[in-house]
């Protein structure tokens, strides 16, 4: 039996999901459970926030997990990643209130921005010299500027939905990113059998694609 850790809820739980059935591995989806075993496929699936999967695959809590490579940059833990699986794609951005006159990168000097991803915006900013105020929350980061609390945002745009809603532009792009198939560095010969079973499928799904 292997385990895998997956997003709750969200744009990577429904492709994950999807990636799964498409490789015949049947998971019976329940809101309440937080752990799923498959009903055909020696794979149980651990259903946590994105934020916490690369620590749970680092400590071998779930043996391979499906993040995103923005939370894998911020979190910096140590766990390998077996495979970039190319759903899921998203960019993290800088984006101010539609009003502003944006002049440029300067533009953030002495300002606050709220965002999720603290480590990867302050290594940004250093390496352009810009000093802002980094302002940690967890969640609804989209909501910051409207209610003072930041003047502008640091946080993931996909559809640019969310921030067309809250008035608000994407001003800069920092990074871009996908799904990312990630496992922990001892797993024992069983799981390492497993995961190949798991991968064989998952590129069969992929050629099948294309
Ligand atoms: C992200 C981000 C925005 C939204 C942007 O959240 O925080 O809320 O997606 O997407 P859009 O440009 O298509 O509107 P996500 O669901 O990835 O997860 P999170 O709860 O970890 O932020
Ligand atoms: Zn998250
Ligand atoms: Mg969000």
């Amino acid at each position: 039996m292997i385990r895998i850790a997956v997003q709750s809820k969200g744009r990577l739980y429904e492709d994950t999901m999807n990636l799964l059935k498409e490789a015949d591995i049947q998971v019976k989806e329940s809101k309440r459970t937080l752990l799923v075993e498959s009903s055909n496929f020696p794979l149980e699936v651990l259903f946590l926030r994105d934020d916490d999967i690369p620590q749970s695959v680092a400590s071998g809590v779930a043996d391979i997990g499906i993040v995103g490579e923005n939370e894998l940059r911020e979190k910096h833990e140590d766990v390998q990643t077996i495979l970039r699986l190319g759903f899921s794609k998203c960019r993290l951005s800088l984006a101010v209130p539609k009003v502003v006159n944006y002049t440029g990168l300067s533009w953030f000097n002495g300002r606050k921005i709220a965002t999720s991803y603290p480590n990867i915006l302050r290594t940004f900013l250093n390496s352009n010299n810009i000093k802002s105020d980094v302002h940690v929350i967890t969640g609804s980061v989209e909501i910051s500027t409207g209610i003072g609390l930041a003047d502008a945002i640091f946080d993931i745009v996909s559809s640019g939905s969310t921030l067309v809603h809250n008035h608000l532009k994407e001003v800069e792009t920092v990074m871009k990113s996908e799904a990312m198939l990630i496992g922990n560095w001892n797993m024992d010969e069983e799981k390492h059998d497993i995961l190949n079973q798991m991968l064989f499928r998952f590129e069969a799904v992929r050629s099948a694609q294309d």
